[in-house]
């Protein structure tokens, strides 16, 4: 098992670059599947995340060459299209796979992705969209099987803008017989930059983005080289770092544009923010003031934003108030900011957030992704030194974070546990 071992305390200066995003790069990999030809992607983030789907790829029969960010992905051969149930449960985002084996092969057996510790994470609007495609759906023990003789366009409308399910089907539907319309569709930044990849090698999407997206179906992709998007959620994450425990830092090689909300958010408590065309700059205040936040679809704020946000809000001169509301369960890392000295009182979807004046350092278990990121930054405005354990759900989805955070000035250091 690993840990972080931080010593708190450090105010954080410097630059720092964030990598590519995460959830950009796990449906664009899967564009892969639909191109007969080379797909290039650059600025990959080397997480568990994506490792975990380029194997799956490779077991499915694509063949994969990685130079650093650099992946090349030919699928050319493939010759499988039922992904393996063990790794499916290691990642629920491995469903838009099964969109995109679907969109070329007519078929696909998957499991269904297991829940993950921020909720049930259910799929039936990813299914009921196949459906409406034309696909057969048939559910065997835990295994969903799905064919069709060739999908259809259709309008689809969906229920809640979800990001997985509105990247299903335009992945379904590059190949459609005819157009499919999605109504409703998520706007996130990461729905842009997979229609814009699959622009690149000759797919018809219009409208990614906003909440009316059309894909023109087409017979044949041509190869492409492409650089996805940077991560905004890592972004949000190491300004908040500095928010939180002081200190003045520049991220580079990111979009101000794709977390508006969450500069806003520092803002009002008190940071002094400055924006350049791929740059932002924050600046701490000496005391945070309390805010409200409220998780919505894009363009609200951010859900994956929300426990980084309740970890900095626990020193803020007042009471915060933070309502989720995309996840059921997404607060679990609330009860080790209170073992840490936080003052929260859970109610219903929201947490109550009293601020304090110090956090103590203490031994904590990260329990998700973002969660884990929440006591590495509780961590680093505590007094002593805090023990983040289970920190492999944090190298799910950042890349190198200790050491960036060494490089602005924190004391944190990677330690395995036998
Ligand atoms: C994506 O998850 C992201 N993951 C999540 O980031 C992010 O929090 C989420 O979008 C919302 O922005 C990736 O892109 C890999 P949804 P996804 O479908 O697609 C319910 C992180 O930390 N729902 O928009 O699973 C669902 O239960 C991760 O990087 C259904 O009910 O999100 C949830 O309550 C966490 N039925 C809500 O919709 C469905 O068929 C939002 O889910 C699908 C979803």
């Amino acid at each position: 098992m690993l840990s972080y071992i931080i010593k708190g305390g450090n105010k954080l200066y410097g630059k720092v670059k964030v990598s590519g995003s995460k959830n950009a790069a796990l449906p664009i990999i899967a564009t892969s599947i639909l191109n007969e030809e080379p797909v290039t992607l650059y600025n990959i983030p080397d997480i568990e995340d994506t490792k975990i789907t380029l194997d799956i790829l490779k077991i499915l029969g694509c063949k994969i060459t990685r130079n650093h960010d650099k992946i090349t992905i030919c699928s050319k051969d493939m010759n499988k299209t039922a992904i393996p149930k063990e790794l499916m449960h290691k990642l629920r985002s491995t469903v838009v796979l099964a969109g995109a084996i679907i969109g070329r092969f007519k078929e696909a057996t998957f499991s269904y992705p297991g829940g993950c510790n921020i909720g049930a994470r259910p799929i039936d609007l990813h299914l009921d969209a196949f459906q409406k495609l034309g696909i057969t759906i048939d559910e065997k023990e835990d295994y969903i099987h799905c064919r069709c003789k060739e999908i259809i366009g259709k309008r689809i409308k969906l229920k809640f803008p979800s990001v997985g399910a509105t990247e299903n089907i335009i992945l379904a539907s590059v190949y459609a017989k005819g157009a499919t319309h999605i109504t409703n569709a998520a706007k996130e930044p990461e729905i842009k930059d997979l229609a814009k990849c699959l622009n690149s090698m000759g797919a018809k999407i219009y409208g990614a983005g906003t909440s009316e997206i059309t894909i023109f179906g087409v017979k044949k992709l041509h190869k492409t080289e492409y650089k996805i998007m940077s991560d905004r959620i890592e972004t949000g994450t190491m300004l908040g770092a500095v928010a939180g425990v002081g200190g003045k830092i520049t991220v580079e090689n990111t979009n101000p544009e794709n977390l508006l909300t969450v500069l806003y958010s520092f803002k009002e408590m008190g940071c002094k923010i400055t924006i350049n065309r791929d740059k932002i700059t924050l600046k701490a205040p000496n005391e945070l003031k309390p805010v409200n936040i409220e998780t919505q679809p894009y363009p609200g704020f951010p859900t994956d934003m929300q426990p980084i946000m309740g970890a900095i809000l626990t020193k803020a001169d007042g009471k915060s108030v933070i309502t989720e509301n995309i996840f059921e369960n997404r607060f679990k890392y609330a009860e080790e900011l209170i073992r840490m000295g936080a003052n929260i009182i859970q109610n219903d979807k929201s947490l109550e957030i009293e601020g304090v004046n110090t956090l103590t350092g203490k031994d904590v278990m990260s329990k998700d992704l973002r969660g884990g990121a929440a006591l590495v930054i509780a961590g680093l405005m505590s007094e002593g030194i805090t023990k983040v354990e289970n920190i492999e759900y944090i190298l799910r989805g950042y890349e190198n974070i200790d050491k960036k955070l060494k490089s602005l000035g924190a004391n944190i250091k990677k330690e395995k546990v036998v």
